[in-house]
């Protein structure tokens, strides 16, 4: 063969190697059997036991729950962690005030003592992973109901969690994979003791903020320190002033050498929940019907607190938190419903569901056995719409509303002491008194009636079932007009007076359980729940159970008869390793996004005193005077950079890996046209979104001053090596 023409192969072969992503994500203790060889021809140079193993420190020694909705990692070995801005948020806000605004300002301990602790925050190690499948199947048959099934299973679980050896320190617990048809037994050690360290300004940790979420080119430095402390002996504890910070089995090191199109990485954390196995029903459902109804009443709720906070400076600390959360995943589910639409998601599954039928046919056994999965999926997905569009529109619908909040936290007094009397009474009223005290502090009456207003017309507009006929008499006697129908209900409504229901609540409690059980806000609220439970929550129970278990089978029949296909779980928040590489992507036709972002973007963007694009004073000197320390790269200093790992929400403050397992960036987000990922991943157009580990370095040392921190971590050169090495 001619030298162009080896070359040419050459050239094709890489190109293959690096285009195609790989989708997945994998469990840590099965990567040997399954992913190895693979990660290994994409260009990992360390081995499957490097990243998962229970006899000697692995890197899954560094990884860490935290809080049970995010992922931090050690970087030090005095029990460093790093995780995102957004993760520690609650934490970040809670220790705030306007004297000390952390959230504003940022927050920099430049001594232990001076880390702040944090009830309530903790984190979780992986100890090990077991297989115990055919302990918890046992005693399981095929003609068990699924009510019956679960209770041998729960039997089961209780049972393994009792036998499996752990430390006094450590908890076992069990889950399902794929659909209940695995089970896999994990032992865990959880630190209680994590106490604050360093975080950015928002306007660096939350930069560009919801207009900027979810999207592609981004500047956000999201990222914050905290530390685990242990016991003198390196135990779990809770807080004590005198516990002592943690050495960990394995701290990462960072990698200074930068990151550039096609290289290797993984993505180590845990991820929530995903739904990659679906009917093709189910998905026609979340395009057309679920998701549209959620964005809809989310829309009309955000529209009227948006107008609010825009006016009022008080309401925009209020109501801060609340609409960052709820404008999140009503972005995210707009990038979905365009994601599956654009993809053909519901093609793509009917197609998969072609080729299983015609497999079937060919196959007597597989026949029967199979035979009616597909045509009962698609029914039980028709028979639960209406009742899984009524659940999804009453959670989202009263959950905005704080006065059902007030009333059915005040009424669960009444349910307490029904049950248990005064004994179940003093027992619930600290729990109530708490929930209401932050409930009053971040609500605004006008705000709550004007959304109560906006929600309203959707709860009506639903079939008759499905709207409590208290609601329909209340709203006859205002000649069906919203507007008077909400100010009937808040004007002068004694529970929205804060001083009126703790002064209450000081009272005997027999009195207080008279005027809760009298009181019109309470019994109209209660009605509504009462119908809520009898007509949608209790008729979907049968519906769900049904799908459940056809949906177990089709995942066991898919994996036996669709065996040309990669298998990986669903997440389902248990450690798990994603795979890919750095990589730009085409979010439509014409434009081309490139793989990173540096810190002119960052003042492309700044709006001098902007919400959502101010940048700190000391940032843009540093960056007037190119001060970059040595974390720039010729001349410019990266911010983030976009990769093919297949992550979701969950996997926010996991640790991004280089080919050898170094640290090179944190993970926080995905681009907006690939957020279906969750759903059917697409590797033309999915990218996780994480900042450069050089931004991080760069923020604590030259912005913050607190070198000090850099200095605990171990600091790599792979690449200067690498080169180094060449050159001999
Ligand atoms: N989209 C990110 C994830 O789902 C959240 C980023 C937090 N920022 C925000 N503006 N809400 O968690
Ligand atoms: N931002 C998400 C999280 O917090 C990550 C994602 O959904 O990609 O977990």
């Amino acid at each position: 063969m001619k030298l162009a023409r080896i070359f040419f192969f050459l050239v094709i072969f890489c190109v293959a190697q690096t285009a195609r992503a790989d989708e997945g994500m994998w469990l840590p203790q099965l990567l040997e059997r399954l992913n190895e060889s693979r990660m290994k021809s994409l260009g990992m140079k360390i081995s499957a036991k490097d990243i998962y193993s229970i006899n000697h420190g692995s890197l899954k020694d560094a990884v860490v729950s935290l809080g049970g909705f995010c992922t931090a990692e050690v970087i030090s070995t005095q029990g460093l962690i790093l995780t995102n801005h957004h993760c520690g948020f609650g934490a970040i806000q809670k220790h705030s005030s306007i004297e000390h605004n952390y959230l504003h300002d940022g927050f920099w301990a430049m001594d232990k003592r001076d880390e702040l602790p944090n009830k309530d925050l903790f984190v979780t190690f992986i100890i090990r992973i077991d297989d115990v499948s055919v302990e918890i199947m046992q005693g399981v048959t095929a003609k068990m109901s699924e009510s019956e099934r679960q209770v041998v299973i729960d039997k089961n679980i209780d049972a393994v969690r009792k036998k499996y050896h752990k430390e006094d320190t450590q908890e076992n617990f069990v889950r399902g994979f794929f659909e209940g048809n695995q089970y896999y037994l994990f032992t865990t050690e959880t630190y209680r003791d994590v106490r604050l360290v360093g975080a950015p300004p928002s306007s660096i940790g939350n930069f560009g903020k919801d207009s900027d979420n979810w999207m592609w080119p981004r500047h956000t430095g999201d990222f914050s320190l905290f530390r685990i402390y242990a016991t003198k002996e390196n135990k779990p504890a809770q807080y004590a002033a005198d516990n002592v910070p943690f050495v960990p089995r394995k701290a990462f090191n960072i990698s200074m050498s930068g990151v550039k199109e096609g290289d290797f990485t993984m993505v180590f954390g845990f991820p929530g929940a995903t739904n990659e196995y679906l009917h093709s029903a189910a998905i026609r459902q979340i395009v057309e019907v679920i998701d549209p109804a959620k964005i809809d009443i989310r829309r009309r709720a955000m529209n009227v607190i948006d107008d609010y906070m825009r006016n009022d400076e008080e309401i925009k600390i209020q109501y801060a938190a609340k609409y960052a959360s709820m404008a999140n995943y009503w972005k995210k589910w707009s990038g979905e419903v365009l994601g599956l639409t654009r993809t053909r998601a519901v093609d793509k599954k009917m197609n998969i569901e072609k080729v299983f039928s015609t497999r079937l046919e060919a196959n007597p056994s597989w026949k029967i056995k199979y035979g009616n999965l597909l045509k009962n999926l698609s029914a039980g997905y028709a028979d639960i719409e209406p009742f899984s569009l009524a659940r999804d529109r009453y959670n989202e619908i009263f959950s905005k509303i704080e006065l059902y909040g007030i009333a059915m936290n005040l009424n669960s007094l009444v349910t307490a002491y029904e049950k248990n009397g005064d004994n179940g009474y003093g027992q619930r009223l600290p729990q109530v008194t708490d929930y209401l005290s932050s409930l009053y502090k971040g609500m605004n009456k006008n705000v709550d009636r004007d959304v109560f207003e906006a929600l309203m017309p959707v709860y009506k507009d639903q079939p008759t079932p499905f709207v409590a006929s208290v609601f329909k008499n209340e709203f006859n006697n205002v000649d069906n007009d919203f507007s008077v129908f909400a100010s009937n209900f808040y004007n002068e409504n004694n529970l929205l007076n804060k001083d009126f229901v703790f002064d209450l609540l000081s009272k005997p409690s027999v009195e207080v359980i008279d005027f809760l059980n009298t009181h019109s806000t309470i019994r109209f609220f209660k009605a509504i729940q009462l119908n809520y439970q009898e007509n949608v929550q209790s008729k979907i129970k049968d519906y769900q159970d049904r799908i459940n278990e056809w949906q177990r089978m089709y995942m066991f029949a898919q994996m036996e008869v669709l065996k040309e296909r990669k298998y990986y779980p669903d997440a389902n928040r248990t450690l798990r390793l994603t795979y890919g590489n750095v990589k730009g992507y085409t979010p439509r036709d014409g434009v081309y996004y490139q793989y990173s972002t540096d810190l002119d973007g960052v003042m492309q963007k700044y709006i001098p005193g902007d919400y959502e694009f101010d940048v700190p004073e000391k940032l843009r000197t540093l960056y007037a005077n190119k001060d970059f320390g040595p974390y720039g790269e010729n001349g410019r200093m990266p911010v983030c950079f976009l990769a093919t790992n297949h992550t979701t929400g969950g996997n926010s403050g996991s640790p991004v890996l280089d080919a050898y397992g170094n640290l090179i960036g944190l993970n926080f987000d995905r681009v907006w046209e690939g957020t279906m990922s969750d759903i059917n991943y697409d590797a033309s157009i999915c990218r996780n979104i994480q900042v450069d580990i050089r931004y991080v370095l760069f923020i604590i040392d030259k912005f913050a001053n607190a070198k000090h921190l850099v200095d605990e971590m171990k600091l790599v050169y792979p690449k200067a090596i690498k080169k180094k090495r060449g050159k001999r």
